[in-house]
């Protein structure tokens, strides 16, 4: 079966407490829940992961190598400086799907800046929980057409 990894970053644990004006009261839980219904429709297996370490995303990512056909990440905060988790999902050639729940380009300025872009497959920005459900659906996608190579 087709494996995809999700990664939420730092302090998305909080989410439906944590500045709902700006992320809504839906809870990490729920947005899991909704994930694993997408994934059994469409019978992929996931593997979702929250950490609000650098050294533990860095790790899964690079433990994914040769086992996921695909990632979803939200960075979180480290979207807008973290080199370090770039260069992981630039090392371990796994189409990566960038996803968040703010449009991070209508907010401050350091976040319009999104360090992780360049090795992204594409981003997904602003649409709430919806922007997951985005993203796996082009994980998936991307996932389903590479079958044969990985
Ligand atoms: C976020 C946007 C980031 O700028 C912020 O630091 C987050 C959440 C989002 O999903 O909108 O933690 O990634």
């Amino acid at each position: 079966m087709i494996k995809i990894l999700i990664i939420h970053g730092p302090n998305l644990n909080l989410l439906g407490e944590r500045e709902v004006d700006l992320y809504g009261k839906t809870t990490l839980d729920e947005i899991n829940r909704s994930l694993k219904k997408l994934a059994h429709e469409e019978a992929v297996e996931i593997k979702i992961i929250q950490s609000n370490s650098e050294g533990e995303i860095i790790e899964a990512i690079q433990k994914a190598k040769e086992k996921a056909k695909a990632m979803v990440i939200n960075p979180g905060a480290y979207t807008h400086y973290s080199i370090a988790i770039r260069d992981a999902i630039a090392s371990v050639n796994i189409p990566a799907i960038e996803v968040h729940l703010s449009n991070i380009y209508a907010r401050e300025e350091f976040r319009a800046q999104s360090v992780i872009a360049p090795v992204a497959v594409g981003q997904i920005s602003g649409f709430g929980v919806e922007s997951y459900l985005l993203g796996l659906r082009a994980a998936i996608n991307i996932a389903k057409k590479n079958k044969t190579s990985r």
